[in-house]
């Protein structure tokens, strides 16, 4: 039996010159757990080439999509970025990752640190009624070089307070902070700054962190996630994976060929 599922791509996004997201089919005994990563990619000379992919989608949707980012000379990725609709994708059987609630211990506010695509985890969990029923607020973070490269945020900020379901909790407990470094913006510095400067509790109005009521997962550049893990560690939090729930969870942001 193939370890793959071989589906079609549905459509294609272009961000910027270097992001874009894409949607395909989904083989309906495809199951995961909203956060987890699964490998996707293409057959280059009836190999499969993979790389490993967060769901953007949740696992409630029909159809899946995932958010790339190109680069130019990557094997991967420099073909990725030319798909068009009806491609050919093959998508891994077995979904797996860090980043999902169940690795968390209980909590009242739920911090979702990305940067870059990052986010893609972050789409599907803030879409999941178990993280709204799990916390009482869910902060969405959302850090970027240049505002072109907040890419979702007109869904979030749009869309999922009107969806039919889900529209309610949205309105009512998720805070979406989208952050820039390198032009003027409104919330502007690197997530570790905004939280050690005190700057994101004001900015949200909720209390300075603390290990009682305090949740985060973060997903980025191996630098960001190391940056992020010495200040967790250092405030008291413990780190939880599967064997056993902790205060934070972490995972790689991946996509990078
Ligand atoms: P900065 O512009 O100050 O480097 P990248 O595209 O390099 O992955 O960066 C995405 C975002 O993450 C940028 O806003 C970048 O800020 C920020 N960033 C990069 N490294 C870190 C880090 N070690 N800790 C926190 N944020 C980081």
């Amino acid at each position: 039996m193939s370890n793959y599922f071989e589906e079609r791509v549905l459509s294609v996004h272009h961000w910027t010159d270097t992001l874009f997201s894409f949607t395909t089919t989904r083989d309906t005994s495809f199951r995961f757990k909203n956060g987890q990563f699964t490998m996707i990619g293409l057959r280059v000379n009836e190999k499969p080439l993979l790389r490993a992919y967060s769901v953007v989608s949740t696992n409630y949707d029909e159809s899946l999509e995932f958010f790339s980012i190109k680069v130019p000379d990557g094997p991967l990725t420099s073909r990725l970025q030319n798909l068009s609709v009806g491609d050919p994708i093959i998508v891994g059987k077995k979904a797996t990752g860090t980043l999902i609630v169940d690795n968390l211990t209980s909590g009242k506010h739920l911090y979702l640190l990305g940067t870059g695509t990052g986010l893609a985890p972050f789409m599907a969990l803030i879409r999941d009624p178990e993280t709204y029923e799990r916390f009482e607020k869910v902060v969405l973070v959302h850090g970027c070089r240049q505002i072109a490269e907040l890419a979702y945020g007109e869904r979030i900020t749009a869309e999922l307070p009107k969806d039919e379901f889900l529209g309610e909790m949205i309105r009512n407990q998720l805070i979406y902070y989208p952050t820039v470094t390198r032009e003027p913006f409104r919330n502007r510095g690197r997530v570790t700054e905004l939280l050690t400067s005190g700057r994101l509790a004001e900015d949200t109005g909720l209390p300075a962190i603390n290990t009682e009521t305090d949740r985060f997962m973060m997903c980025g550049s191996p630098q960001m996630m190391n940056d992020l893990k010495g200040i967790f560690t250092q405030a008291g939090f413990k780190e939880g994976n599967h064997g056993e729930a902790g205060e934070f969870v972490l995972e790689r942001a991946f996509a990078e060929r």
